[in-house]
């Protein structure tokens, strides 16, 4: 099977309730991670991809690897690109073999976002890739910007329909309490489900993205703290308002913080715990077996995209 768009995907999990989980890669080890615990529990896949991953790891490699992954476990993938910030990144993906861009235009005024977000919906329509575009702003890091609480806006229900009326998109990420990173709320989480709810009733059928979904493991932080790192303070979303969202319109779930934790973790465990390794195999083997994990419980117990095929 080749790489596919997310259209069937959605259209199930949104039926269905459940979500496909987007997970960021950055190199081998994690994209196996993944695909090993997706090929176990019989779930499809978004592999998504930041312009801060084509940079580390030069996109001709991470395509390439995809498409290993599909070959070698057979299972419906997307190649999704992560917050492109322009026309030409987007087309460039799109040129590359992506079969699903996202353009992040959520910094620009409405108008601005709706031409920028319908010029990149009409380049990819017409090459049978699909859209995801983002109204409303996060609060987090994402590409080494940081965006303030301050600059954080929650997505207008009424606007959300008109943008995706206007643009033709084919999926849209909603601004309801989440953020990007490992810092997620100060006081207790909560997520804007009201909004979610107001959203999803003028999109009917309609699939909705939540960015900023790591739940950010208590268990995962402190194996990292215990063995030399310093994260104090770290705190994400509760994988019952995950589950919850689901069950609201909410299709696509990315991930990534809790990866990088789960991968971290395990790595400083090795090196500290086995001081005489330096087989590189050895360290990020247990990183891609932390992967593979966290993966599989995401999927299990958060998405509820297992058993899809
Ligand atoms: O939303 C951002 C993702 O976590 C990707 O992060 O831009 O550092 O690759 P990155
Ligand atoms: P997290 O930082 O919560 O993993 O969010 C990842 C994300 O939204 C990637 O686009
Ligand atoms: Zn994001």
């Amino acid at each position: 099977m080749p790489l596919i768009t997310s259209k069937e995907l959605f259209k199930r999990a949104y039926e269905e309730n459940f979500a496909i989980g987007a997970f960021n890669v950055n190199n081998m080890e994690i994209i196996q991670g993944i695909v090993e615990a997706a090929k176990e529990e019989r779930s499809p896949l978004i592999l998504q991809v930041s312009a801060g991953a084509r940079k580390y790891a030069n996109p001709i490699y991470l395509k390439k690897l995809v498409e290993a992954a599909v070959e070698d476990s057979g299972l419906p993938i997307v190649l999704h690109l992560d917050h492109g910030d322009s026309f030409e990144i987007c087309k460039q993906c799109v040129d590359d073999g992506f079969t699903s861009v996202m353009i992040d235009a959520s910094h620009l005024p409405f108008e601005e976002n709706i031409a920028l977000t319908k010029q990149v919906v009409d380049y990819a329509h017409d090459r049978g890739v699909v859209v995801e575009a983002e109204l409303g702003r996060l609060a987090g890091i994402e590409d080494a910007v940081n965006v303030d609480a301050k600059d954080a806006t929650f997505t207008d229900p009424e606007q959300a329909a008109e943008f995706v009326e206007r643009t033709g998109v084919d999926s849209l990420a909603v601004a309801i309490g989440t953020s990007h990173g490992a810092y997620k709320f100060k006081g207790e989480p909560s997520l804007d489900f009201e909004r979610l709810e107001a959203i999803a009733k003028l999109l009917p059928g309609f699939p909705l993205v939540l960015h900023g979904a790591s739940s950010v493991p208590a268990e995962y932080v402190e194996l990292c703290n215990k063995y030399g790192a310093d994260i104090p303070g770290a705190k994400g979303v509760p994988e019952e308002m995950l589950r919850k969202a689901t069950t609201m319109g909410v299709c696509k779930i990315n991930i990534d913080t809790d990866l990088r934790l789960a991968m971290t973790a395990a790595i400083r465990k090795r090196l500290v715990e086995d001081p005489s390794t330096f087989d590189p195999r050895h360290y990020i083997g247990d990183g891609r077996a932390a992967i593979k994990e966290i993966v599989r419980h995401k999927i299990v117990n958060v998405l509820g995209s297992n058993n899809y095929i």
